[in-house]
This record gives C-alpha cells, structure tokens and sequence, in this order.
C-alpha cells in the first residue's frame, strides 16, 4: 500500500543557518540569505527544510543555548523575514520545520534568571537545583567538580566537566547535560512543560511543517542523583550512562504529543541517544511519541565505547550495513525512520567513511583505523564515494535528510592549530586526549578529524571569495560590510562548489537530483519493503526495494576493487530470489569508486542500467 504522509514521500534538507548564507556582510548566515536559496533547494527536490536554532542565544553552542523561545535571533533578521521565509517557502512547495530545545535553555534566559536569584522565587524548581555534598553530612565525593564544592554526584556532562556548577546566589548547584551555559529545565514541573507546549504552539500557528526535538531522550531524570560506577581516570561518569532514556520518560512525552503537535499535519523528528533499536516502536509509530527518531548506532560504531574522539576503533562494513539494518527491521511492520550519514554534529561523511578513521595506537599514528583504510582517496574517488553514501540515503526505507553540502560532497576542513576551532566540543574533545596521554599534535588529529566545525564551515555556493557565502554586494557597501565569515571557507571551494557542480551533468549535486527524482516516481523506493542481501560482504552495500511486482535491486560498492556483483551472489544465491540470481549478468558489475556508481537492475530489468 502507498504510502501517504507527506513528510514519507519527500526528503528533509537542513540548514545551519550562520554557515549557509549570508546577506549582510556580517560574516553569519541570515534569514534573508535562507530566502534567496530557496530555488535550489526546490530544484533539489526536498520538500521541508530542518533549520538549526534560529533564536535568541548567547551562542555558547551556537543557538542550541535558547534565551527567548518565541523570538528570532536578530543576527538572523526579524519575525518578518521568518514569515517570509515560510511563505516563500510554501510557495514552492516546502516547509520549514523548526528546531527545539527543550532539555536545556540558556543560562541568560529569563526563567534561569528567575530562578537562581533565591530558593523561594516563583520560578524556583524551573530548574534542577540541589545542595553540594559538605564534609559535615560526610558525603563528600571525590569529584569535587564544581565552585570548590563537592558536587552532588560524579556524573560528567555531554562537553566535559561536571553537570552541577556552583550558583553563588542560591548557594547551590545547578544541574546541566551539556556545557554549564546550558541549565536543564525541570520536565517534573507541570508550569515548565505548559510553557515549551505553549512555545511549540506558537511556530506551529505560524504554518511550519514540523519540529526537529533536540536531546530529548535526557529529559527524565532518576528519581535519585546517585554517583556512578567511574568510566574515565578522574572518576567520573559519563552522564549519558546515568541518564539517557530514564524509565517513565514516554509518559512526559505522550503529553507533550498531546499538547504540543497533535491534530496538525506536521512531523516529528526525535533525537534521542541512548534509544536501543529493539525499543523504536515504542517511540515511533501509530502509538509512538515522534514522527521519526534519530539513532545513532551506525554513527557511534566509530567508536569504543561513548563518543570520545580519542578512542576511535576500527569497524567494517558488515557492522554500518547490521545497524543500518537493525533499524529497519524494527520498524518493518510499524514505524518510520530518519535516514541519515550527515548533520551539524557529525564531520563529514566521505571523511569519516571512506578515510579511515585517525589511530588512537601510539605505535603507529600514521595508520588509519577502519572503513577502506586504504590511504588518501583520489578527487575522482571522493566524488563517487559522495554518490554511493547517497544512492544508500535515497533508497533505504525512510525519508532521507541531506545536509547543507552533503550534495555537493563537502569534505572535513584541514585544521592546523586548535584555536581554530569554535565548537564548544571540540574544544574539549582535544583538551581530553590529552588528559589522556595524547600529545598535541596527536589531540589535534584526532580533533580535527571528528570536529564539529567540518560540518559548519561555510556552504560552498561558488569558487569566489568567501565562497559567495557571504554576499558580494552587501560586501562592497553598508555597515560591518566585508566581515570575515565566522569559520574559515574551505580551502578546496574553488574545485567543489553549488556553481561548478551545477554546470557538470556528472557532478554528485546533479547525482542528488536524480536520487530525489527516482525516488518520487519508483513507489517501491518510499512504499516497498527492504531486505538486506550480501549480508556478510565486506564491500558492498546491498539490498532490495519490493512492492507487488515491482523491484529494486541496490549495490554500491564500498570498496576500491573491481566487483562482479554475479561473482558476490554465486555463493550467496540462497539470499536472492531464483529470477533476481538468473538476471544477473557477467556485465552487471558492481562499480568500484574507480567507477561511475549506478543501481543495478533487478532480473526485471525495470531500471535501465546506467539511468544514473
Ligand atoms: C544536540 C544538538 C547539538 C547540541 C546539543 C546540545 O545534540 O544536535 O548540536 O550541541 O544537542 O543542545
């Protein structure tokens, strides 16, 4: 049966706004600039438009630090221009969905402001306060963390440090996931959630297609704040560990459906860490909380253990192919997934799939961890390594989101010192390899490797300067005119960029249009099942799409060597169906990267060979 929410049978492209386009000349992106591109997003073929916090912030995290949850940023333009934004946008047939943060707000919010002032004021519990531990109850901890006291428990937050700081005002710790700019909010509080509802409430009034909900699964806390079994040197824990997914937490969540988004023809799109795949339905689907949900076993395989940059491990195809399809199996019968290589958080995909992965062995830094671990792609190479990771994000069962540059096959920066970077994570990440014995040169590798800000530097629109991110003629006159992009511009943006890639039929951008426009006009590819094949191979990336009659028949080859894809199957021919074995050829080779990428027919021959 086809498929019918609309937010299944198009595909999500999302913006980080201070890197994507930028009008004035102030070096940050901006609303207007959104506006402006909004032609090539339509010609991409998306039909909704994820946009990073576009709110009032300090920007300690770069808008994920909310201080006014129904205003926008004025770096960004006004609530005219996001009015225009949606209206322009709906004009060509896109929505534009907004991103909320609702664990955490800013620290310069005015409920925070509110509430650390005295233990007695209205909007007291808004937050999560609680007494450091003192010599005199004899509970003092050994992570003694925060403003000198003992902390109330040894749990490390998601950037590093303690989750409590020291408020001088209250004469207590705060509690906060991430970085201590960033307090969480008190969901116990009946007040607190009335007013994110209201919040949600008042974009939804305005026409917008959805909500992407950030860091939702740490919204629940256990009902004791007890110290954890250490998982670091300094003793402590990881507060993900400690909190991720709490027990009850659905309950909070069914409600915030209830009051915040049902009845509107929207999406949801969770992202929750620490949700186990065996657990998406009850998430997603008919009596699930979100639309969608963000996972993230295929991206965390990289690494042994939580996401520290400095212990990568090697992994192989055999275990993305097993998570990837760990997903879709559980939501075969019920449930719909986001599908996903890139976002603002992760570096860039080519880099981190096809490079091999920096060596935490002392031994041997030189040496690449994991995926083709085969030296430095050639260009050639990157370009079709590009196109295979999207022919797998367009054809799997989901709705695929692309971000910024990922459809021109955007690669991580080169980075040379770590002042150059801006994420507050990253700062950390490289402070921490060297807590862990890294030097300086390897803490930068593996900082530079995984930094968040390969994802943010700037969108790559032409080969001038600044990348024509930033706008030239704002550039040449007005106020603040000609400041410097707020991240450096790729060095490589004169060979890969939006105007070069549109003049060559064969470029990965025109490769993503095809993708999209395969997508809308083969019903198996948005309403078919999905069956893994080759499950064991090593290199290639194999599957079917099936509805009634129709198939379709997914190889792309991982690796750097030639592969007779009738070869692969000889001895797996078990795994496919008697027609599909008979109909594959001695010429229908899966290609390697050395190759142009294609789908491959299936034994109906219902795809011409080479239609990509
Ligand atoms: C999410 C966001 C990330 C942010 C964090 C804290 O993981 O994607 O960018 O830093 O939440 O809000």
């Amino acid at each position: 049966m086809a498929e019918k929410s609309w937010w299944k049978r198009t595909f999500v492209y999302q913006i980080y706004p201070k890197s994507f386009r930028d009008t004035t000349g102030s070096g940050t992106g901006d609303i207007p600039g959104i506006i402006s591109r909004l032609d090539y997003i339509k010609e991409l073929g998306a039909g909704a438009v994820w946009i990073t916090p576009m709110y009032p912030s300090p920007m300690v995290d770069n808008g994920y630090d909310i201080s006014d949850y129904t205003s926008i940023d004025p770096a960004y333009g006004t609530m005219e221009d996001f009015d225009r934004l949606v209206s322009e946008a709906g004009k060509r047939g896109i929505r534009i969905v907004m991103d909320i943060v609702y664990n955490h707000s800013s620290d310069r919010h005015p409920w925070f402001l509110e509430s650390k002032k005295d233990r007695t004021n209205p909007k007291a519990d808004w937050y999560i306060w609680r007494d450091a531990k003192t010599e005199e109850t004899g509970e003092k901890t050994g992570a003694d963390l925060a403003g000198g006291k003992a902390v109330p428990t040894n749990w490390r937050g998601i950037f590093g440090g303690s989750v409590w700081t020291w408020c001088e005002e209250r004469q207590q710790d705060y509690y906060h996931t991430f970085a201590k700019e960033q307090p969480d909010l008190n969901w116990e509080n009946p007040e607190v959630r009335r007013a994110l509802f209201d919040a949600a409430n008042f974009w939804l009034d305005k026409g917008i297609g959805g909500f992407r909900i950030d860091a939702i699964s740490y919204i629940k806390k256990p009902a004791e704040f007890l110290d954890g079994e250490p998982d670091s040197p300094d003793g402590t824990v990881s507060v993900h560990t400690m909190t991720a997914n709490t027990p009850g937490i659905l309950d909070l969540l069914q409600e915030f459906k209830r009051e915040g988004f049902d009845g509107h023809d929207i999406f949801t799109v969770g992202e929750a860490c620490g949700v186990e795949t065996e657990e998406l339905t009850d998430w997603v689907g008919d009596d699930g909380v979100f639309s969608m949900l963000f996972e993230f076993t295929h991206v965390l395989l990289l690494f042994d253990g939580p996401e520290i940059w400095c212990r990568p491990k090697p992994w192989k195809l055999t275990e993305l192919k097993r998570a990837m399809f760990r997903s879709q199996e559980a939501v075969r019968g019920e449930g719909w997934l986001p599908l996903y290589f890139e976002n603002h958080d992760r570096a860039r995909s080519v880099n981190v799939y096809f490079d091999g992965l920096p060596n935490p062995d002392r031994t041997d830094p030189g040496r690449t961890c994991g995926a083709a671990g085969a030296g430095k792609l050639t260009p050639e190479e990157r370009k079709l390594a590009a196109r295979g990771l999207a022919a797998v994000l367009f054809t799997l069962r989901g709705t695929p989101y692309v971000y910024q540059g990922e459809e021109l096959g955007m690669q991580n920066a080169d980075w040379h010192s770590p002042e150059e970077f801006n994420d507050i994570s990253t700062k950390w990440q490289y402070q921490n390899a060297l807590e862990e014995g890294y030097s300086p040169e390897e803490a930068l590798r593996f900082a530079a490797f995984f930094s968040r800000d390969n994802a943010r530097t700037p969108m790559q629109w032409d080969g001038s300067e600044n990348a024509g991110f930033s706008c030239a003629g704002a550039v040449s006159a007005g106020e603040g005119a000609g400041a410097e992009p707020w991240l450096p511009v790729h060095a490589d943006h004169r060979e890969r960029n939006a105007a070069l890639e549109e003049a060559d039929p064969d470029s990965v951008l025109h490769f993503y249009r095809k993708l999209a426009a395969l997508r809308r006009e083969r019903e198996e590819l948005i309403s078919g099942s999905c069956r893994e094949l080759l499950p064991e191979d090593e290199d290639i990336f194999c599957f079917e799409r099936r509805l009634e009659d129709k198939c379709i028949l997914i190889a792309v080859n991982f690796s750097r060597k030639e592969i007779r894809l009738s070869e692969r199957f000889k001895d797996q021919a078990a795994g496919l169906s008697g027609d599909q074995a008979a109909g594959l050829s001695g010429d229908q080779a899966a290609a390697p990267l050395a190759e142009k990428n294609r789908l491959l027919p299936s034994s109906r021959h219902d795809v011409e060979p080479g239609i990509l």
